[in-house]
């Protein structure tokens, strides 16, 4: 019997090692900043030297994360994507950091960015060679994962790059062993996705909830806003085979925010955080926090939209009225009163006439049903909308064209109603 135990035993501690990504952590969506769509793969620090990808830039945004409130609003990550690495691996296949843009090397780095109270990430990529071209991990997992320890990683992006989408399934739970194993807890963001669904492959999304705490869905966010609807888009349309998936320690992920840089207005700025804090995404900013203008700055800060966004529920919301060209968004919280759910609203304008168009409906349209009504907050304005709206009631609310407007719901005790009567 003591033999059968321990077989047993031994079978379970394999079991969970070899399969199981239980690392505690991500239990809300991670928040944090990573250079790629900002600073892209800008190696030349002689011509650049305040925008290319050296330690330099890392040091000043971990320096912007904590002075400028960032790290208190929940942003605690600092990760590197790609082109951190030298074109060779070191004499015992190590990967290496480019030696003139990380003269300290990579664990400095870490140590910097762990002194400030922050965590560190990193980027690799589980094929031959990265999305830029620099070394791959396949021939090297083992090892990459080790050497990621050692560095004091505390999240790895593990892109798919150059590598065979049917083998994905394999090599990235390969890699959630191999990261297991080190027995450094790391946050394991995975892209599998990515490279099988546009190409009309439904991902095995059972099997990445069990490996990855996050995994990228879909294709690349750039600088514009209809890169950033055509995401959102996606999601809907595949919000109910996907949105079960989210929930705390794993998260589909849309891809970074691209508020403050070029593309984006204001309102549409709103617009990619309202989307990004019903969905339950990865707050994962890419922008520079030493130029960025203050109205954008406040729109990542907003305390409300964060608290939506990191429910600990971790609820995906989904799409669940169209009614003249604005989309209605909801969120079940966590928070109840008598047993009825608080939401997020969020609405999301694809008009173009140039004013804030009137859109009528119930929130029983949204399926908001406590009887009591609820009281309605614009989380970006700050004001309550409405004290009392009962689900039947017809409200009113301005969108303006390409714009958002993210709305807090919470429900009435019978109390207030009886004193309201
Ligand atoms: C892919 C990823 C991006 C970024 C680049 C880096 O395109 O999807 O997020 O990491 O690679 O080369």
């Amino acid at each position: 019997m003591p033999g059968i135990l321990g077989l047993t035993i031994c079978l379970i501690f394999v079991t969970r090692t070899v399969y199981g990504l239980d690392n505690g952590l991500a239990l809300t969506p991670p928040m944090g900043w990573m250079h790629w769509q900002r600073f892209r793969c800008l190696t030349d620090c002689v011509a650049y030297p305040d925008d290319c990808v050296s330690e330099k830039l890392f040091r000043q945004m971990a320096d912007h994360l904590v002075d400028d409130g960032y790290k208190d609003a929940g942003y605690d990550y600092i990760i590197i994507d790609d082109c951190w690495a030298s074109r060779e691996r070191d004499k015992d296949h190590k990967l290496q950091p480019d030696p003139k843009r990380f003269p300290s090397g990579i664990k400095a780095l870490a140590d910097y960015v762990h002194q400030k109270g922050l965590k560190f990430g990193i980027y690799a990529d589980y094929g031959t060679h990265t999305c830029a071209g620099y070394p791959g991990s396949i021939n090297h997992m083992e090892l990459d994962a080790k050497t990621f320890a050692e560095w004091e990683v505390d999240y790895l992006k593990f892109d798919g790059c150059h590598s065979d989408i049917l083998f994905m399934e394999i090599g990235y739970t390969l890699m959630s062993k191999y990261l297991n194993q080190t027995g450094r807890p790391m946050v394991y963001s995975c892209s599998w996705p990515a490279y099988q669904e546009p190409l009309g492959i439904h991902a095995d999304y059972d099997k990445m909830q069990q490996v990855c705490n996050l995994w990228r869905n879909w294709d690349d966010v750039d600088d514009a806003w209809p890169r950033v609807t055509r995401i959102i888009n996606w999601f809907s349309e595949n919000q109910d085979r996907i949105a079960k998936y989210s929930g705390p320690g794993h998260w589909n992920d849309p891809d970074m925010l691209i508020i403050g840089n070029y593309g984006l207005s204001y309102e549409q700025a709103k617009g990619q955080m309202t989307a990004w804090a019903i969905m339950a995404a990865p707050l994962i900013m890419s922008v520079d926090l030493r130029t960025i203008e203050p109205n954008f700055k406040s729109i990542l800060l907003n305390k409300a939209a964060i608290a939506i966004n990191q429910d600990p529920l971790g609820i995906q919301g989904k799409l669940v009225l169209r009614s003249n060209k604005i989309d209605f968004w909801t969120k079940p919280l966590s928070a109840t009163v008598d047993g009825s759910k608080s939401y997020a609203i969020g609405l999301l304008s694809n008009r173009i006439d140039g004013f804030p168009y009137r859109v009528k409906f119930t929130l029983a349209q949204l399926n908001m049903t406590n009887t009591n009504g609820y009281t309605i907050r614009d989380i970006f304005d700050s004001v309550i909308v409405s004290p009392i709206v009962k689900p039947h009631e017809v409200m009113y609310i301005r969108v303006k064209p390409s714009g958002a407007v993210l709305l807090l719901a919470t429900p009435l005790p019978s109390i207030i109603n009886v004193n309201s009567v």
